[in-house]
């Protein structure tokens, strides 16, 4: 388990309406996020580009948590979950993670991309199907690359 530092125990919250994406490569290392997940983080986009994803885990986070996010993802079936994630000045928000595999045409992952909202965000301010369900039902996000006929 990576040590990212002390925390603070105080908690950040980002505003409802705002959505916190990023992007992996299949070891978890950051290929994109989104302005709002940097701003949250309190790194600077360079920091986070190309790094470990667990550079923002938080030391309460159990082990298991990930354990089981990494064979659903890997399988190929979207995770979702309460997660806390530490920002660089060790204070902590947490987030309703929505993990899914970007699957090439054979089923295979070639990608990851986590989108995260406010716990408990207002019905009115989510997604007209709520993530859980839509992640439930719907098959993974295809990824069609450039060599794919
Ligand atoms: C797309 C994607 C998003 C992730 N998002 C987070 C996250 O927000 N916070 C976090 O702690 N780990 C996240 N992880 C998991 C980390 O890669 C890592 O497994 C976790 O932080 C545990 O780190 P450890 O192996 O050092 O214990 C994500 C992984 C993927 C593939």
């Amino acid at each position: 388990m990576r040590d990212n530092g002390p925390v603070t125990q105080r908690e950040f919250t980002f505003p409802a309406n705002e959505t916190l994406v990023s992007t992996t490569d299949l070891k978890g290392r950051i290929l994109y996020c989104n302005s709002a997940f940097i701003s949250v983080s309190g790194y600077s986009r360079d920091e986070l580009m190309g790094q470990p994803h667990n550079m923002i885990r938080h030391s309460d986070m159990p082990a298991e948590a990930f354990a089981d996010m990494w064979d659903t993802i890997a399988s190929g079936t979207p995770w979702s979950g309460l997660v806390k994630n530490r920002r660089k000045n060790g204070d902590h928000y947490w987030v309703n993670a929505n993990v899914t595999p970007l699957l090439d045409r054979h089923g295979q992952p070639v990608a990851y991309m986590s989108v995260r909202t406010v716990p408990g965000r207002p019905r009115s301010m989510a997604p007209r199907r709520s993530m859980p369900a839509c992640a439930a039902k719907a098959p993974s996000a295809r990824f069609a690359s450039a060599t794919a006929s």
